[in-house]
C-alpha cells in the first residue's frame, strides 16, 4: 500500500503490496482521515505511524479485581516494544475484565458480554491484527470468541500461572486445596486459623490458578491450537521469560499481518480435534467443553459434544498435576511444558495443523525434552489409562452431561442411589447441614436451578459440599448430579452441564426426593429409573419457574443463551460478521 510521509516526503510500501485495513482509516488524504490522525497524535504518534504499516492492538483485560491478570499491563509494554521493532504501531484497548473469585453471580455469566466486547472493538478500530491478553478463566474463551467473530490475525497470550502456593512446607494447589480445606474444616479436622492462615500461602504472586484449572487448561489448548508462541501455557507469571514471550508474539504479530495468517485459519477443525486429545492428556478443566463449542460455533467449525468423548475416549492422562494428579504449573513448566505432551501425544495429533508461528504445531517437536517423566509421564506410564471427559445419555440428560473420570472416585464411576434432591442452591445451603436430612453416602445429590438460564450463568457449584454427616464417616465422595459447572481446579464423582438445564423443562426437574437414579460411566449412561408414563406425567404437571431478571443484560441472555451442549453462547452471537464496516464515523 501506498502511504505519504510528509515529514520525509516518501511513499512507503507494506512487503507484499496490500493495503492493510488500517488504511481504510488512515490512508485518506481528506477531512475523515485528518479527524482519524489527528486525534491520535495527540497522544506523540508520529506521521510515519500511518504510514500504512501494520496497526497492533492490544486487547488488554488487564484489572485489579481481576487479580490473575493484575499484571498484564506490564506485559503489554513488552508486547508493544515487539511490535515497533518489527515495523508496526501497537496501541492497547481495555476489554471488560471477568475476574472469577470476584464477580457474582458468576463471572461465566459474563463470558459472552465480553466476547461482544472484543468483537465490536476490534471491528469499529482501525486495527490489522490483535494480541489478546488474558488469562482468568472467563477471559481467554470470551476474547477468543470476539475475535473469532471478526477474523484478522490473532494471537493468544495468557497471564500464566502465579507461583506455587506454600503452605507449611507443602505445595497447596488453587483452588484444590480450597476445597479440600474446607472439606477438612466441616469434618472438624482443621482449625478455623489454619484455614483462615491458608489464604495468604495459596496466592503469592499475580497470575492464574496454578493448578490445572480452567485457566491453565484454555492457556494449554491455545497453545495446542497455535495459537499462541510455545511455553505460552506453562510460564509463571512473574518469569522474565513471559516478557520475552510478549516481545516475541508483538513481533510475530506484524508478520503475521503481512501473512494474512487470520484466526480462521489457524483455528480449525483440526485444532479442535488436537485440544480435545490435548484436554484428555492434561487433565484439563470441564470447563473447556463449552468454551470450545462456543469458539468453534463462531467459526463455523462442526464440534459436538459426542466429539470429546470419541476423541479423547482413549487418550491416557500424562501430566500429572492436581486436581488429577499432585504437582503444580511451576513443575510443569521447568520440566518442558505442553511441548512434552504434543510430542509423547504426537502419533495421535494433527501435527500439520497450523500455528502463528507460521508453521505446523508438528515443527521441531523432536527437539523437545523432558527433565522429569513423573510430572509429565511416558505413554507407557500414564497417571491414568484413558482420562478424556465422558459424555453421558439417558432419560435424565437427553442432550447430554459430563464427567471427568480422572477426577472422580473409581468405585463410584459405576452407581446406582436414592437422590435427594435440592430445588435452588438456596435451598441446598440451606439443608446441607442439617442432621437431620435423610442422607449417606450412597445416595445421589441433585441439584437443580444452576444451569445457564436457572442461576442465571451456570455458576461453578456442581461440587456440591457433602453433607457433614458423611464426612464425619470418613467419606470424602459422592455422586452429585446438576446443571451447573464445576471449577476446574475441582474433583469428585461430578456429573455435570445436564441439558437441557431443568429451568428449561429438562427432565431433571422432575427428579423427586427418593427416585432411584443409575450412572455407568463406562456405558456412558445416566438414568432415572421411573417409568416413561410417570416421566410424562410430571412434565405435563411442571411449570416453568418465572424469572424475577426483567431488564438489561440479565434479560438479553436469559433470552438468547443456549444449552451447555451447544457452548451456552448467545443464539446470535454464533458465526462470524467480518472485518469490514463501510460508513465513516463523521
Ligand atoms: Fe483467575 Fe483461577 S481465579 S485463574
Ligand atoms: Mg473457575
Amino acid at each position: 500500500m501506498a502511504g505519504h510521509d510528509r515529514i520525509t516526503g516518501e511513499t512507503r510500501v507494506s512487503n507484499n503490496n496490500r493495503k492493510l485495513r488500517s488504511q481504510q482509516w488512515y490512508g485518506k488524504h481528506d477531512r475523515d482521515g485528518f479527524i482519524h490522525r489527528s486525534w491520535m497524535k495527540s497522544q506523540g504518534l508520529p506521521d510515519h505511524a500511518f504510514d500504512g504499516r501494520p496497526i497492533i492492538g492490544i486487547c488488554n483485560t488487564w484489572s485489579e479485581i481481576t487479580p490473575c491478570n493484575a499484571h498484564l499491563r506490564d506485559i503489554a509494554e513488552h508486547v508493544k516494544k515487539g511490535v515497533w521493532e518489527a515495523g508496526g504501531v501497537p496501541l492497547e484497548f481495555p476489554a471488560m475484565s471477568l475476574g472469577e473469585t470476584q464477580m457474582r453471580p458468576t463471572a461465566m455469566l459474563f463470558r459472552n458480554l465480553l466476547s461482544m466486547d472484543v468483537e465490536e472493538s476490534i471491528r469499529a478500530n482501525p486495527l490489522d491484527g490483535v494480541v489478546l491478553l488474558g488469562g482468568c478463566d472467563k477471559t481467554t474463551p470470551g476474547q477468543v470468541m470476539g475475535a473469532a467473530s471478526v477474523d484478522l490475525p490473532t494471537t493468544v497470550i495468557s497471564s500464566g500461572p502465579m507461583l506455587s502456593g506454600k503452605y507449611r512446607g507443602q505445595d497447596i494447589g488453587s483452588g484444590t486445596d480450597v476445597w479440600k480445606f474446607s472439606e477438612q474444616v466441616r469434618a472438624g479436622t482443621m482449625s478455623l486459623p489454619e484455614f483462615l492462615n491458608a489464604e495468604g500461602c495459596m496466592s503469592r504472586s499475580p497470575g492464574t490458578c496454578m493448578t490445572m484449572g480452567t485457566a491453565s487448561t484454555m492457556a494449554s489448548l491455545m497453545e495446542a491450537m497455535g495459537m499462541a508462541l510455545p511455553l505460552n501455557a506453562s510460564i509463571p507469571a512473574v518469569d522474565a521469560r513471559r516478557k520475552v514471550l510478549a516481545h516475541l508474539t508483538g513481533m510475530r504479530m506484524v508478520e503475521m499481518v503481512h501473512e494474512d495468517l487470520t484466526i480462521s485459519k489457524v483455528l480449525t477443525r483440526k485444532a479442535f480435534e488436537n485440544a480435545i486429545k490435548v484436554n484428555a492428556a492434561i487433565g484439563g478443566s470441564t470447563n473447556a467443553v463449552v468454551h470450545l463449542l462456543a469458539i468453534a460455533g463462531r467459526l463455523g467449525v462442526e464440534l459436538d459434544l459426542e466429539d470429546f468423548d470419541r476423541l479423547g475416549r482413549e487418550v491416557p492422562l500424562l501430566v500429572n498435576l492436581m486436581p488429577s494428579g499432585q504437582y503444580l504449573m511451576e513443575d510443569f513448566h521447568y520440566n518442558g511444558g505442553l511441548p512434552v505432551v504434543l510430542q509423547r501425544l504426537q502419533d495421535q495429533l494433527h501435527l500439520d495443523a497450523p500455528s502463528i508461528t507460521g508453521k505446523h504445531i508438528g515443527e521441531a517437536l523432536d527437539q523437545v525434552e523432558c527433565f522429569n517423566d513423573d510430572v509429565i509421564r511416558p505413554m507407557d506410564n500414564p497417571v491414568r489409562p484413558a482420562a478424556g471427559i465422558a459424555v453421558l445419555k439417558g432419560n435424565l440428560c437427553p442432550k447430554g452431561a459430563i464427567i471427568k473420570p480422572s477426577a472422580a472416585s473409581e468405585g463410584l464411576l459405576k452407581h446406582r442411589g436414592q437422590a435427594v434432591v435440592f430445588e435452588t442452591i438456596e435451598d441446598f445451603k440451606a439443608r446441607i447441614d442439617d442432621p437431620n436430612l435423610e442422607v449417606d453416602e450412597n445416595s445421589i445429590l441433585v441439584l437443580k436451578g444452576c444451569g445457564p438460564k436457572g442461576y442465571p450463568g451456570m455458576p461453578e457449584v456442581g461440587n456440591m459440599p457433602l453433607p457433614p454427616k458423611v464426612l464425619e464417616k470418613g467419606v470424602t465422595d459422592m455422586v452429585r448430579l446438576s446443571d451447573a459447572r464445576m471449577s476446574g481446579t475441582a474433583f469428585g464423582t461430578v456429573v455435570l452441564h445436564i441439558s437441557p438445564e431443568a429451568n428449561e423443562g429438562g427432565p431433571l426437574a422432575l427428579v423427586e426426593n427418593g427416585d432411584w437414579i443409575e450412572m455407568d460411566v463406562e456405558a456412558r449412561r445416566l438414568h432415572l429409573d421411573i417409568s416413561d408414563e410417570e416421566l410424562a406425567r410430571r412434565q405435563q404437571a411442571w411449570e416453568a419457574p418465572e424469572s424475577p431478571h426483567k431488564r438489561g443484560y440479565y434479560r438479553l441472555y436469559i433470552d438468547h443463551v443456549m444449552q451447555a451442549d451447544e457452548g451456552a453462547d448467545l443464539d446470535f452471537l454464533k458465526g462470524s460478521s467480518g472485518h469490514v464496516v463501510t460508513r465513516e464515523s463523521h
